[in-house]
This record gives structure tokens, C-alpha cells and sequence, in this order.
């Protein structure tokens, strides 16, 4: 993780959707690398992680909300997600809960069809220095073959730039035979990120 230096790398793992999901009823599995790392470790990083992400965004105020101390105004909101992920990640170390694998896109080890979803939050278009078109095409190629249905957000870089290839990822979604909808949503973190990609197999 190390060598992927953009603000908000590694601080966005604490916001693990499985423990609220499963909460409500639902069973959840989240896929990262650093799941390979030991909670304690974990911990350190998502706490050092959480402060640079801090810094960053109330460093800049035209970009993101901030409070009347001029920080960012979700950093406790982040910080309370940190605390319910940690905690969880703890817990399925010590009893193997099987709510985080240890994986990379693009290859995930499950087999085909196994989720209803797949939510790609903050990865493929969000870091255009270490991931290209073939890249997202063959995340994409994986994530609809252990997925009926793939939800990709935000469509804009880690700066708030639109994914340039945007359209040649749609017409190359044609030829593969996806069925995709662009759906208009609210940016909860950056006001900027309003879309996010549906994907389906036709
Ligand atoms: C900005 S964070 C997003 C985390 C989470 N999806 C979210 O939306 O809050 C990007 C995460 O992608 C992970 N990552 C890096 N390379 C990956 C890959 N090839 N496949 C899956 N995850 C990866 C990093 O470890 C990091 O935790």
C-alpha cells in the first residue's frame, strides 16, 4: 500500500460496508489487500491514515464541507466507521467471520456468481497513475463473473477529475455484452462525485 502515495489510499478501508450491511440482515464480504495485514497493525494505519485524510481535505475548503474550525466535516463520522470496522476486523481474526479476504481485483477468489453485488468504491477510477482502461476491463471482466450486478463509484479521480475513457469503457461494456446505467447520486464525501456506473450481464 505503500507505494500508492494519493491522499485517501488506505483510510477509506476503515469505512468496510460489512458490519452495517450484516447489521441489518444482510451478509457482506469485503475484499482488500490490506486484509492480509494483522489488526494491530491494521489499526495503526487507519489511525495515521485517518489524520493525513484529515489534513488533506481541510486543506481544501473549495473542494470539501468543512466546520466552523475549519475541519473537514466528516472526519468524525469517518472516525466512528473506523472504530465499527476495526472492531469487526479484530473479531473475524480471532474467529474467522469470513467478513474480509484478503485479495486483489482483478482476481477475486470466489467462484462465479457468488454475490448479488459488488460494490467498487474508491478504486479503479480513482487512482489513473496505477490503474489503466485494460485495467478496469478486466476488473470489470471479474467482478460480473462473481456478481449478477457490479456498482462502480465515484467515476471521477482522487483530484475530482472525470475518468477520461469514459467512453470507450462504455462502448467496450457493448461489445461484452454488459447492460450499464449511469446513476445520478449525491457525493458523500466529495460534492463532485455524482455518478456512479450500474453494471449487468444482457
Ligand atoms: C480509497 S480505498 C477505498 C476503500 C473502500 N472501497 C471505500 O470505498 O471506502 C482503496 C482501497 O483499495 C485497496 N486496493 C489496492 N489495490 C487493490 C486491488 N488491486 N484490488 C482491490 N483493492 C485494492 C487499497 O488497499 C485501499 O484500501
Amino acid at each position: 500500500m505503500t507505494s500508492f502515495p494519493d491522499p485517501c489510499w488506505t483510510a477509506r478501508a476503515a469505512r468496510a460496508t460489512s458490519p452495517p450491511r450484516c447489521a441489518r440482515g444482510g451478509r457482506a464480504t469485503s475484499v482488500d489487500p490490506c486484509y492480509a495485514t494483522p489488526a494491530p497493525a491494521l489499526a495503526e494505519l487507519v489511525r495515521r491514515e485517518l489524520d493525513r485524510v484529515t489534513a488533506w481535505t481541510s486543506s481544501q475548503p473549495g473542494r470539501f464541507p468543512l466546520d466552523d474550525a475549519g475541519v473537514w466535516l466528516h472526519a468524525s463520522a469517518w472516525q466512528t466507521a473506523a472504530r465499527t470496522f476495526l472492531t469487526d476486523y479484530a473479531l473475524d481474526r480471532d474467529h474467522g467471520t469470513g467478513h474480509y479476504q484478503a485479495a486483489a481485483l482483478p482476481g477475486l477468489p470466489f467462484p462465479g456468481g457468488t454475490f448479488s453485488v459488488a460494490l467498487c468504491g474508491f478504486l479503479l477510477f480513482t487512482y489513473p497513475r496505477h490503474f489503466d482502461l485494460d485495467f478496469h476491463l478486466r476488473a470489470i471482466d471479474e467482478l460480473l463473473r462473481v456478481a449478477r450486478e457490479v456498482r462502480l463509484h465515484p467515476l471521477n479521480d482522487s483530484a475530482g477529475n472525470p475518468y477520461p475513457y469514459l467512453t470507450q469503457f462504455l462502448s467496450e461494456l457493448q461489445t461484452r455484452n454488459v447492460d450499464y446505467q449511469l446513476l445520478e447520486v449525491r457525493g458523500q464525501s466529495d460534492p463532485r462525485d455524482t455518478l456512479t456506473l450500474r453494471l449487468t450481464r444482457s
